[in-house]
């Protein structure tokens, strides 16, 4: 489902990433762990289609990403990828509801449909009681979940984690993890998850580590 061979990306004549190869299997769940500054944010960047790397082939779902024009890239992220960042990066001035909906309106998905995948993402991320809410009326918990259910709505068949109980006390952390597995299991969404903590890297089917710009058996 991701097959990146070789990545290399520096910043400012910095190395970050030195010849990173990935692959992540179709339905795999893989926890990529790293100290901060060894460049996850910015391979899950590559990944995702956000940023492009200096060298190097990636492929998600089909796609050879660098070959994308910007309106393919783009189109690219919102059917076939879903990311979810640390911070949840949900849009304060819209309820959880319009939120999750608004990928979906931007694709031009008729309405009927959209109100069917809201209510059923909803309903598996467990946030059908916050969707008249805004996200400052939301614990960090329920906001990670109505930006999973955002991320989700589409049924993209990759989603992208970073650090996504980052900033979640250990109850909800539990609680948006099982959710991410039951995902994985249930729907057969492939995940990458970035975290730097073994206990949210467990969830996950194979754990990989990098360090200085590279991965680490
Ligand atoms: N936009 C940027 N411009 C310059 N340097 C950056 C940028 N993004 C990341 N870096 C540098 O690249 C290194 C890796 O950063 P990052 O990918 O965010 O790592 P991590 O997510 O593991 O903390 C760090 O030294 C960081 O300062
Ligand atoms: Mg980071």
């Amino acid at each position: 489902m991701i097959e990146a061979e070789n990545i290399v990306k520096s910043y400012n004549g910095e190395p970050c990433l030195r010849g990173v190869s990935l692959h992540v299997a179709a339905g795999e769940f893989l926890s990529v762990m790293g100290e901060s500054g060894s460049g996850k944010s910015t391979l899950l960047e590559i990944l995702a289609g956000v940023r492009r790397p200096d060298a190097g082939q990636v492929r998600v779902a089909g796609e050879d990403i660098g070959s994308l024009s910007s309106e393919a890239l783009a189109k690219f992220r919102r059917t076939k990828i879903g990311v979810v960042y640390q911070n949840f990066r949900l849009i304060s001035t819209l309820t959880a509801e319009d939120n999750i909906r608004l990928p979906l309106l931007l694709e031009k998905m008729p309405r009927a449909e959209v109100r069917r995948r809201v209510e059923e993402t909803a309903e598996l991320l467990r946030v059908s009681s916050s969707l008249k809410k805004y996200p400052g009326e939301l614990s960090g918990g329920q906001q990670q979940r109505v930006a999973l259910a955002r991320a989700l709505a589409y049924r993209p068949p990759v989603l992208f984690l970073d650090e996504p109980t980052g900033s979640l006390d250990s109850e909800n952390s539990q609680n948006v993890l099982e959710l991410l597995s039951r995902v994985n299991r249930a729907e057969g969404v492939t995940v990458v998850q970035i975290t730097h903590s073994l206990e949210a890297a467990a969830y996950g089917s194979r754990i990989l580590r990098i360090r200085d710009g590279e991965i680490r058996p």
